[in-house]
């Protein structure tokens, strides 16, 4: 049973054309049939994103991005379905529709969940300030922040007790249950609940509409684990919502400032910087990523100067390079991470660490020296090897020409010189660019694909699978024809087999098949793919006979025979008599 009945979700889309929502975010064009604008989920400079009227769909070439009016709402305001289906209708002004029980319990528990951690966040806090115990305030006091950054970022101390929290949530009404979903709680083996935080300094971690969604404890000395961190709950994802977001996003600056912890962004903030977020205690997601592309048009990453802060620094290079976020990086010396240098060195000195951050290409030059004796022939070789690559891999001349000077500078060698090496480095990625470019296509399908990993073990039966689904999102009428011919289990990868199972089972349910009915079944990016089959194959005409085809290949796949060919006298004879059986 879906969560919101197909008449509805059709109005819904009928009344939230695709085109305006895309218009209140990003500059849109008409081209033909379709319109193209920027992505409004990547930072881009010429548009890669196209909007389809027809299938009210869009697919960004670019990032990937992709699906209906809920998928774009689901992104665009990092809502859940449901959330993104009560803020459509809300713009439309439509009444919702009486829910299906097991989604309004669901419902019910998120708002539990949040109601129980609002309620925590304000006991840690007022036992913070008023409790008996004063080693919170105290430890807080010796970080230096102020009352008014404790009351703005709700900070708290959770009481050394097993059960002082549970007993006042208890008095309140709440259910041990519900206070362990919440993960406030937690319970022992022999069934008792008891408090998660104990005796920590806590951070509330805060959503984009306010409220509470979990919590980081610190120890106050240094046994570990230093912090815990909420478990995944119905609430609370910590690879898709980032601390301090919630002030971060409004902060009229266009960059963001990336830390690595709670009390980094904290001190930052303080400091006056309140462009400033961090992640949830784990490393940053590719989501978290596309989150700050979405609030920034650059970022600056902070990251510690130790070498696990180095590291990451280089993986959450990766991951903004891959939505098209500009990224420098911050060097620090002298203290080894941002706290520590704002103590020492003050907001003034930190203001020019963030205006004189470094390119990711100075991040890369710098890198070069690694590991090298410099006071060797050997070494400075090498550098100069390293170096000259990097250069040759900067795509603008002009940028490029900048960055030789300042490295020939560096070096202690002369402009021409270095220039030479780098133009010929130049003119044989060029050369080797051609090719590259060819085999990227191929490799996009090689690529480890996590949505769909069997995809690079079957290329050519993925995308005979793709086509199928292409076919059957443009025919969805036709689904029965497909059925009959191919089920789900010949599908060979499982993300498409879903897809094609998802389709057709609920086909003989909906009188008008659209994308959106799909929201609900998988993720934003599952959606983004989807809809890439849709957009990628909608220009070829899939017809009849390249969709027998497709099945062939399946079939072949799978050792199935399909309309005589490829059949081995074994299974001619055992067609015919299955026949014959039939006739009989
Ligand atoms: P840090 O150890 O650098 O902590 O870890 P911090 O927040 O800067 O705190 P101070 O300044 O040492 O007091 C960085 C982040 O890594 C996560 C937390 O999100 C932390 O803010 N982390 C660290 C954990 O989740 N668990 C741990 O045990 C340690
Ligand atoms: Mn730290």
């Amino acid at each position: 049973m879906p969560l919101f009945p197909e008449e509805f979700i059709s109005r819904l889309r009928e009344r939230n054309d695709i085109v305006d929502l895309f218009r209140m975010y990003a500059d849109v064009k008409k081209r033909g049939r379709t319109y193209v604008c920027c992505c409004p989920f990547h930072s881009e400079k010429t548009p890669s994103c196209t909007i389809y009227p027809e299938t009210q769909s869009f697919y960004c070439f670019g990032c990937g991005a992709g699906g209906d009016a809920l998928t774009f709402v689901m992104r665009m305001d990092n809502l859940s379905y449901p959330e993104a289906v009560r803020s459509l209708a809300q713009r439309s002004g439509m009444e919702l529709p009486q829910q299906d029980p097991r989604a309004q319990e669901r419902a019910d528990m998120r708002r539990r969940c949040l109601e129980i951690n609002r309620e925590t966040a304000n006991f840690y806090y007022s036992f913070l300030l008023h409790g008996g115990d004063k080693r919170g305030l105290q430890y807080f006091a010796r970080r230096k922040l102020t009352a008014q950054t404790l009351k703005l970022y709700g900070l708290g101390f959770s009481p050394d007790d097993w059960h002082v929290l549970r007993d006042h949530l208890r008095s309140k009404g709440y259910r041990d249950e519900e206070m362990v979903t919440a993960g406030v709680c937690l319970q022992s083996d022999k069934g008792n609940v008891y408090d998660a935080f104990r005796g920590r300094v806590m951070f509330p971690i805060v959503d984009l509409r306010g409220s509470v969604i979990g919590f980081g404890g610190r120890v106050l000395d240094d046994t570990k684990p230093k912090y815990l961190n909420t478990n995944a709950t119905p609430v609370f994802d910590k690879g898709r919502n980032l601390f301090s977001l919630n002030f971060a996003k409004d902060a009229a600056s266009t960059t963001m400032i990336l830390a690595e912890g709670y009390m980094d962004v904290i001190s930052i903030h303080q400091a006056g910087f309140p462009n400033v977020v961090a992640t949830l205690g784990t490393a940053i997601t590719p989501d978290q990523a596309r989150l700050i592309a979405q609030y920034a048009r650059e970022v600056v990453i902070a990251y510690d100067s130790d070498g696990a802060g180095q590291a990451a620094t280089q993986k959450a290079l990766n991951h903004f390079s891959a939505v098209g976020l500009p990224a420098r990086i911050l060097r620090m010396e002298g203290a080894k991470d941002p706290d520590e240098f704002l103590k020492r060195y003050g907001p003034e000195q930190f203001r020019l660490l963030i205006d004189h951050a470094g390119d990711a290409l100075n991040f890369k030059l710098d890198k070069c020296r690694e590991g090298l004796d410099l006071s060797t022939e050997i070494g400075k070789t090498e550098l100069l090897r390293r170096s000259v690559n990097v250069l040759a891999g900067i795509s603008n001349p002009l940028e490029r020409e900048v960055y030789i000077s300042r490295t020939a500078g560096a070096l202690d060698i002369r402009v021409e010189t270095l220039r030479m090496q780098v133009d010929r480095a130049v003119q044989f990625s060029q050369k080797t660019a051609k090719k590259a470019k060819f085999h990227a296509i191929e490799a996009q399908s090689l690529q480890r694909d996590e949505l769909n990993p069997e995809a690079s073990e079957h290329p050519r039966e993925s995308r005979a699978e793709e086509m199928l689904l292409a076919y059957l999102l443009r025919h969805p009428e036709e689904y029965e024809m497909l059925w009959s011919y191919v089920s789900p289990e010949d599908f060979v990868t499982e993300f498409h087999r879903r897809v094609y199972e998802t389709i057709c089972t609920m086909l003989p349910d909906y009188t008008r098949f659209s994308l959106s009915l799909l929201a609900e079944k998988f993720s934003a990016a599952e959606m983004g793919r989807i809809s890439g089959i849709e957009a990628r194959y909608g220009d070829l005409a899939i017809d009849r006979d390249a969709v027998e085809e497709c099945i062939g290949v399946l079939k072949k796949a799978k050792g199935r025979p399909h309309s005589g060919e490829g059949m081995s006298d074994e299974d001619l004879l055992a067609m015919l008599s299955e026949k014959q059986r039939q006739s009989q």
